[in-house]
């Protein structure tokens, strides 16, 4: 169905892909695994027509598409995904598909001005199909909400219904994991599976949940530095000492020396914290503290209000009743400016850097609240602590891969030496190696007394860090204690650890 034939790319002097070729067979389920960076998405851009290969080529049943437009490689059927999720924010979800489909609707323009029967009996049954796809991909009951309304796991979900609705024969999916809990996880492998068996579906997937991708796949391909390294089925893959070395990582024993619960006076308290959008309500009557020195975990499924609330923390949701305080001043409902000032850091979740601007002046803009001059021995610290950011200083943020954006987005919220850390899924994006990094960091600042909230899908990790952690269900704190005891906890394991 589809073969890359050495297919290599380069940006200026870097080799982002260099001669890979593999073949995905009708009907196939196949996965591609590498480092952030390895060049993943660069080979979606190229199989879809976005980019040009510099050798090399891609065939889809028998036909060469490399040289051709992203419109002429979709109409053919290979339908994709994207990384940094690109819908139409400000439309209802229903209204995506819908769009989806208009790539291969049947009614002619004419038809659409005159309004003819013919015209609207396809916009009915192009309705129904979208609203189909939308059940199947469980979001039936959201078809009316706006799209920037969804929480983000399940901007993921609208996605794949919107390329499904363009009726692919190939689906490329880029990351379609990325935050979703494990119980989420699992509904989506079912939802593929279900795809290939009833529409007989090829899908290509890229993902870093090794478990998604390891129950999934029938075949693997390993890509780093740009080079194929490995290709087998699952268990030739995850037994490869190159793969292992690359991109598994070996399992480090994680030590269990958290900060004590009860440690330190409140840096930052919510009494019966209570907000939303419009009429909407997400939030309802939430209390929680973070003490001096502690790492508080929030967990919660996709929706649950985890966002809002750290929104709501930092001024950009304004609380409707309740009371949250910094350090015994009362601050809700302070715009966010005056927040960070006070120095809280929200580390936002989906990568969210000035993707026109460079590497290096993105991290210098998180420290624009400081005065100190120390700032330059900071930027200095975590270039060395994080060496992509340093080889990719001058490079536009927007050009890095998903992975190094992420790492980009932490960075540049420690440059401002914040007094609370607010990280929203530090782990998404992130291949396992750089996973346990950031964590490392985590427990490291922690250990140097920065306090933080942490919302993350990566229960587990979460939990391990954290002293003690609140369960969020639609909008409401149904359970809070010790991490260690939330983790043995039989009801939060069966919900959230998978
Ligand atoms: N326009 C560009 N200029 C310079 N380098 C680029 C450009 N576009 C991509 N790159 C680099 O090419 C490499 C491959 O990027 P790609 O997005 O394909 O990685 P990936 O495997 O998808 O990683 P991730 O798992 O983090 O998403 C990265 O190191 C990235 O910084
Ligand atoms: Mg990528």
């Amino acid at each position: 169905m589809l073969a890359c034939e050495r297919v290599s790319l380069s940006f200026g002097g870097l080799r982002a892909l260099d001669e890979v070729s593999f073949t995905v067979d009708d009907g196939e389920i196949f996965g591609l695994i590498g480092p952030n960076g390895a060049g993943k998405t660069t080979l979606f851009n190229i199989i879809t027509g976005f980019l040009p290969p510099t050798a090399g080529r891609v065939r889809f049943r028998g036909e060469e598409i490399s040289r051709r437009s992203a419109a002429q490689v979709a109409a053919r059927g290979v339908v994709r995904t994207f990384q940094n999720i690109r819908l139409f924010r400000e439309m209802p979800a229903l209204q995506n598909v819908i769009v989806g489909q208009h790539l291969r609707s049947r009614a002619t323009l004419l038809d659409a001005v005159l309004t003819t029967p013919a015209y609207r009996a396809e916009e009915a049954r192009v309705r129904a199909r979208a609203e189909e796809l939308l059940e199947l991909v469980g979001l039936g009951g959201r078809a009316g909400d706006l799209a920037s309304a969804l929480a983000y796991g399940d901007q993921r979900r609208l996605e794949i219904a919107r390329a499904l609705a363009a009726g692919p024969r190939l689906l490329l999916l880029d990351e379609p994991a990325a935050g979703m809990n494990p119980a989420e996880t699992q509904a989506l492998l079912a939802l593929l599976v279900r795809l290939r068996r009833e529409v007989g579906l090829s899908i290509v997937l890229i993902d870093h949940d090794m478990k998604l991708i390891m129950g999934l796949c029938d075949r693997i391909a390993v890509l780093n530095f740009g080079r194929k390294i490995a290709e087998g089925d699952p268990h030739e893959v995850r037994n490869d000492p190159s793969v292992i070395e690359a991109y598994l990582g070996r399992r480090i024993a994680r030590p269990r020396d958290r900060h004590d619960a009860t440690a330190g006076p409140p840096v930052l308290v919510l009494e019966n914290v209570s907000a939303g959008y419009g009429p909407v309500s997400v939030l309802h009557e939430v209390s929680l503290r973070v003490g001096e020195g502690q790492i508080v975990t929030l967990i919660g499924a996709n929706g649950a209000g985890k966002t809002t609330l750290l929104r709501t923390i930092s001024g950009l949701v304004r609380p409707r009743q309740g009371r949250i305080s910094l350090r015994g001043t009362s601050v809700g409902g302070a715009p966010p400016d005056r927040i960070v000032r006070w120095g809280v850091a929200h580390v936002p979740e989906g990568r969210q850097v000035l993707a026109r601007m460079t590497v290096l002046e993105n991290l210098r803009s998180g420290a624009y609240t400081r005065r100190d001059t120390e700032v330059e021995r900071e930027l200095e610290a975590l270039l060395a602590r994080f060496p992509v950011l340093r080889e990719r200083q001058g490079q536009i943020a927007g050009t890095l891969s998903g992975g190094e954006q992420q790492i980009l987005a932490i960075a540049r919220g420690l440059m401002s030496r914040p007094r609370l850390l607010m990280l929203d899924e530090p782990s998404l994006g992130l291949a396992p190696g750089n996973v346990e990094r950031i964590f490392e960091i985590v427990r490291e600042l922690n250990a140097r007394g920065v306090p933080m909230l942490l919302v993350e899908q990566n229960a587990h990790l979460a939990l391990e860090v954290a002293s003690w952690g609140y369960v969020l269900e639609t909008g409401r704190v149904v359970m809070s204690d010790r991490a260690e005891r939330l983790l043995d906890n039989e009801a939060v394991r069966r919900a959230y650890l998978g």
